[in-house]
């Protein structure tokens, strides 16, 4: 049984797929917030998951808050810490720390839109696709090996809060099942390069690689 230690930082949507996933050969360990706050929390508790807060604006600098934070996590043996919504920018030490096992999603098809505001910056874009993207964690923000993408499309019409929505409907098929790859252990890195092993031929629409 692999362990998987996940970290919010808000609504947790994401954190709540994967739970509601349920991966197998793998147990939630953890949920772990920075913001004593966050939505997300009350439904890992309510399913039986220990959760628990790390404060940021209890530490002085990034650098003793990563510290506090990894030990917290460390505590739970993790086999895969994966960030979602997590909104901390992590030190080097930390991601080297945990190099190869820490997963984050974030909300455009990288390496486009790298940093915050992704939905607001593709609709000025003029771009016709937009998306999300599940990757390794290096300490290059938002720079790491890619696991998997999805693509939707830009609408004439659309705002912020739809291209979001329709981006965030992927994002929870896509986190839970990058999470349950690598915890039958079917990815491996090579360079900025992710092979998923035993993946299927057949291509899924919006999705690769297909997650079937
Ligand atoms: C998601 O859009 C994710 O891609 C980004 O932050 C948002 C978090 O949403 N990193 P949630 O907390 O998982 O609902």
């Amino acid at each position: 049984m692999k362990n998987v230690v996940i970290l919010i930082s808000g609504r947790g949507s994401n954190m709540e797929a994967i739970v509601r996933a349920g991966i197998k050969g793998a147990r939630i360990a953890a949920v772990i917030s920075n913001r004593p706050d966050a939505a997300g929390l009350a439904f890992a508790s309510s399913h039986g998951i220990q959760t628990q807060v790390v404060d940021h604006k209890a530490f002085a600098g990034r650098d003793t808050f990563d510290a506090a934070l990894a030990e917290t996590i460390d505590a739970h043996a993790p086999d895969l810490v994966v960030l979602a919504g997590f909104m901390r920018v992590l030190t080097p030490a930390f991601v080297d720390h945990y190099a190869g096992r820490l997963f984050n999603i974030h909300p455009s098809l990288l390496p486009a839109f790298p940093g915050l505001h992704t939905h607001q910056r593709a609709i000025e874009s003029g771009a016709k696709l937009h998306g999300a993207t599940v990757h390794f964690v290096t300490s290059e923000l938002d720079c790491g090996p890619i696991v998997v993408q999805a693509a939707v499309p830009v609408l004439p019409d659309d705002d912020v809060a739809a291209l979001s929505a329709r981006v965030l409907a992927f994002e929870h098929r896509i986190y839970p099942a990058a999470v349950q790859w690598f915890v039958d252990g079917r990815l491996s890195i090579d360079g900025q390069r992710v092979t998923l092993h035993d993946a299927p031929l057949a291509p899924d629409g919006w999705i690769s690689p297909p997650l079937a």
